[in-house]
């Protein structure tokens, strides 16, 4: 499933879009945040998107998240014409960190007590970034 600002760049003049990919894991269906997602910056001194991904547990670690991050990258280049990407793990969660790293996103700098966790304390996230050209050759 698809959804959202859609291939064709034909809203690229909004002031931000966004977009669904999924279900995984949801049985068929959009399962809460299981998924990946994108939103668009289009200020154009600014313009870049930004991804989100969730797996349900059972389809973590065997490199699907590699996968789809490094396709949903490859369409933003590619049908959406960015030249910059971004993803913001905690800065804690060394899988998703190393996920990132091999599809080509490079940490850019730690963003102190950026997200409110389940315990509701803040915690430091990761700020990574991918530009045009540098996503991992066999993805
Ligand atoms: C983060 C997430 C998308 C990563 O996707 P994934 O399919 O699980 O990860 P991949 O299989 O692509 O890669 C994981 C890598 O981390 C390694 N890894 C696993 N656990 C690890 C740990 N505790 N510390 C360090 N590395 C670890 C794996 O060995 C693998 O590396 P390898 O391919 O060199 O062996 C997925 O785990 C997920 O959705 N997690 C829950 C939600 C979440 O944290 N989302 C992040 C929001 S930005």
């Amino acid at each position: 499933m698809v959804g959202g600002a859609g291939p064709g760049g034909g809203d690229r003049g909004r002031p931000a879009g966004r977009g669904l990919i999924g279900p995984f894991g949801g049985g068929g269906r959009w399962a809460g945040r299981r998924g990946i997602q994108y939103h668009e910056e289009n200020d154009p001194r600014y313009r870049h998107a930004g991804i989100d991904i969730y797996l349900g547990s059972r389809f973590q670690g065997q490199g699907a998240g590699r996968e789809a991050v490094a396709l949903l990258a490859r369409y933003l280049f590619e049908q959406r014409g960015h030249h910059r990407i971004t993803i913001d793990p905690a800065a804690a969660n060394d899988q998703a960190i190393r996920s990132y790293t091999k599809a080509g996103f490079r940490p850019v700098g730690v963003m102190r007590q950026y997200e409110r966790g389940g315990d509701g304390q803040f915690h430091d996230g990761l700020l990574m970034d991918l530009l045009r050209g540098e996503l991992a050759g066999n993805l």
